[in-house]
């Protein structure tokens, strides 16, 4: 049994007759706080898509949690420990922020995380509880993507583009958030495109161009650092 959260290993995935990934390898192991980047159009929801069984793998292996998912379906990364925080949000519209919350218990696992602990997590999703989760601002619906994440006690989150459209104030206040989470114990896969936020949360950083990881290394802190990552995803 593998001791890694998430393992990828050289996965060819495909939209029908488009083949998007290539002999992609990547792995999470516990407590790790890995960034994923590239530019735009280079796969990277695409690993999020292969995990959920909505890209298909017609080759390589993905293992989660230990377990070898051969046709991987929407709901097993959750059950084996992986939660997701899909790019785009997609907060359920006709529900409140709390039966939002409570969807992402479906696949429950024993740990901390509950609605209340959600709460104390972020206090505006509780003085909004009784909203409809999509009348909230961009930055409240992300942090109730990521509470509804957290739900279902994951040992890895896997955060796709978390911060895109957000004003810079909110980017800084998910940077304390996601450092928080990790903390607790959760392993974090942030896919991102903000270089700035990277550093300030991911510890290692893996590159992808054409469906393929191409470069990876530690996350340093420091300009030198930054320039490192902003190559990777400059046009
Ligand atoms: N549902 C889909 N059907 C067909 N092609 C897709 C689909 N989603 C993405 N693609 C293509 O797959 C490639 C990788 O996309 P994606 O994984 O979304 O990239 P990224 O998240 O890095 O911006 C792109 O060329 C994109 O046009
Ligand atoms: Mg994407």
């Amino acid at each position: 049994m593998s001791a890694l959260l998430l393992e990828l290993d050289k996965v060819q995935a495909f939209y029908g007759a488009a083949h998007v990934l290539h002999a992609l390898d990547l792995s999470v192991a516990p407590g790790e706080r890995v960034a994923l980047i590239g530019r735009n159009g280079v796969g990277k929801t695409t690993v999020v898509n292969t995990l959920l069984g909505i890209a298909s793998m017609r080759g390589g292996r993905v293992v989660v949690g230990g377990r070898t998912l051969r046709r991987p379906r929407p709901y097993e990364a959750a059950q084996h420990g992986v939660a997701v925080v899909p790019q785009g949000r997609r907060i359920v519209a006709n529900l409140t922020v709390q039966e939002n919350l409570q969807l992402g218990a479906a696949a429950r696992r024993k740990g901390p995380w509950n609605v209340a602990e959600i709460y104390r997590l972020f206090p505006i999703l509780q003085e909004r509880a009784h909203t409809r989760g999509t009348a909230l601002s961009g930055g409240q619906q992300q942090m109730l993507a990521v509470g509804r994440a957290l739900m279902a006690n994951p040992a890895l989150i896997l955060l796709d583009e978390p911060t895109e459209g957000l004003a810079p104030v909110i980017v800084d206040q998910l940077a304390v958030i996601f450092r928080r989470v990790a903390a607790q114990g959760t392993a974090l896969l942030l896919i991102e495109q903000n270089m700035s936020l990277v550093v300030r949360v991911a510890e290692r950083y893996c590159a992808m161009a054409k469906g393929s990881v191409v470069a990876q290394g530690p996350v340093e802190d420091s300009k030198q650092g930054l320039a490192t990552l902003e190559n990777h995803v400059a046009v």
